[in-house]
């Protein structure tokens, strides 16, 4: 068991057709590497499991996972929307091409004015709360204006508890229980109800709270339309696809996953008679987690109390680890057939003892100069990366068939500095 990996004729790692070692030379470490057909390959994958079963789907890329723009605009040319969070989101996503109606913006706490420029973008507002309903009828006018509501199923999952976002704990989404009582709501303010969506949790390896969760949104859904004048144009079962981090962990059955999750669907469909709306998916982590990989340099081979590998990059590039104690699979670039010799501390940069990216990891004879390749760095990676300890954030490139361009520039200490003041009393 374990990861393929992609070895050339030199012996070294290789991404979307090009040498991990020579992509390091030629825009320094660290250095994000993102491979287009990966990306490609995993939403088309995803697409056709389940347009299999059920040919009206549109899925929204949560592009929180990873907001580069050459990303988002791949993803804009497989056909897919955007589930977007934040304005910030929205902005990236209409940039990138997407039509305004493909973006679905999901925010949570939102604000007036963020409501504001997500109606004048001309985007489609899934409301999280009964206060963020109120306001947003202040805001725009609610005649023929179509909205979605997101409501917690009080089913949750994920791969930490930080990233459970159904049940009692959860902040997101209107209780399942006053599900009816919202459309209601909507439809006395004037609104034009057409959706229902709920999110669980991210990183979802085992699918039965999944379909639990399927379940559960039909039979709200169910309620919904036989209690009000709502007809649903879609139903959206949010994101949460897993990807196996460890060369341990199963990969999903898409096929069996797609069928079972489908056949669930249509079943309430048919049991409640709610037509035939749109089905959306909105994975993030499915579609770019595999698709990355973040190259560093060892600069540090120390043997303190333990035996530490250091590299040049640290959690400002890649949270995970010292976040949620996720596992990052690592491979040395340049010999990634090495046998592993021992069982050693990968540190980071920053001046933290968290900064890890792994402790007690089998790997092979490591030496000052080689370069380390973390897999599973396409999401919640760069979009989670930092300034801190003063650090300029990576660069990131994107590969197809060895070729490579620079989708971000690496940042200089200007850029770090960008927008800071001192005031003039200061300077003198
Ligand atoms: C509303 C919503 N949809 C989709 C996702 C995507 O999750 P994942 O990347 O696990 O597929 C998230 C992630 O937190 C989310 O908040």
């Amino acid at each position: 068991m374990g990861f393929d990996l992609d070895i050339n004729e030199k012996g070294n790692l290789s991404i979307g057709g090009a040498d991990a070692t020579e992509l390091a030379e030629e825009y320094g470490t660290p250095l994000y590497v993102i491979d287009e057909m990966r990306v490609r390959d995993n939403y088309r994958r995803v697409y056709s499991a389940f347009t299999k079963y059920y040919s009206d789907l549109q899925l929204f890329y949560a592009c929180k996972a990873n907001t580069n723009l050459a990303v988002m605009r791949i993803l804009q040319e497989e056909g897919s929307g955007i589930d977007a969070v934040s304005p910030g989101e929205i902005y990236t996503a209409l940039l990138a091409g997407f039509d305004p109606q493909k973006v679905l913006f999901t925010g949570n706490n939102v604000k007036n004015e963020e409501l504001q420029f997500a109606a004048d973008s001309g985007v489609r507002i899934n409301v999280d709360s009964v206060s963020q309903l109120h306001r947003l009828a202040q805001i725009v006018d609610p005649a023929d204006f179509k909205i979605s509501f997101r409501v917690n199923p009080m089913v949750g999952a994920g791969h930490h508890e930080h990233c459970i976002t159904g049940g009692e704990m959860s902040k997101f989404g209107v209780m399942e229980k006053e599900a009816v009582d919202v459309y209601k709501m909507a439809l006395e303010l004037g609104f034009e109800p057409v959706g229902i969506h709920t999110h669980i949790g991210s990183g979802i390896l085992d699918p039965e709270p999944f379909k639990l969760a399927v379940q559960t949104l039909m039979d709200i859904a169910g309620d919904v339309a036989q209690n009000t004048e709502v007809d649903f144009e879609f139903i959206d079962f949010g994101g949460g696809l897993g990807i196996p981090y460890t060369p341990e962990e199963h990969e999903l059955d898409l096929d069996k996953f797609a069928g079972e999750i489908v056949g669930l669907f249509k079943d309430k469909l048919g049991q409640y008679g709610i037509g035939k709306p749109t089905m959306c998916l909105e994975p993030g982590r499915y579609i770019v987690g595999d698709a990355s990989y973040l190259l560093a340099r060892v600069n540090t081979v120390k043997q303190s109390y333990r035996k530490f590998v250091g590299v040049d990059a640290g959690f400002n590039t890649l949270l995970r680890p010292s976040m949620y104690g996720s596992y990052h699979h690592i491979v040395v670039a340049n010999k990634p057939q090495a046998p592993e010799v021992e069982a050693i501390d990968v540190a980071g940069n920053v001046c933290e003892s968290g900064d890890l990216f792994a402790r007690d990891r089998p790997l092979p004879e490591i030496e000052e100069g080689d370069l380390i390749a973390i897999m599973n760095a396409g999401a919640y990676a760069f979009s989670m990366a930092s300034q801190y300890n003063s650090r300029p954030r990576p660069a990131e490139v994107l590969v197809k068939e060895g070729e490579s361009d620079v989708v971000r520039e690496r940042e200089t200490f200007a850029d770090v500095l960008n927008k800071q003041n001192v005031p003039v009393r200061l300077l003198k």
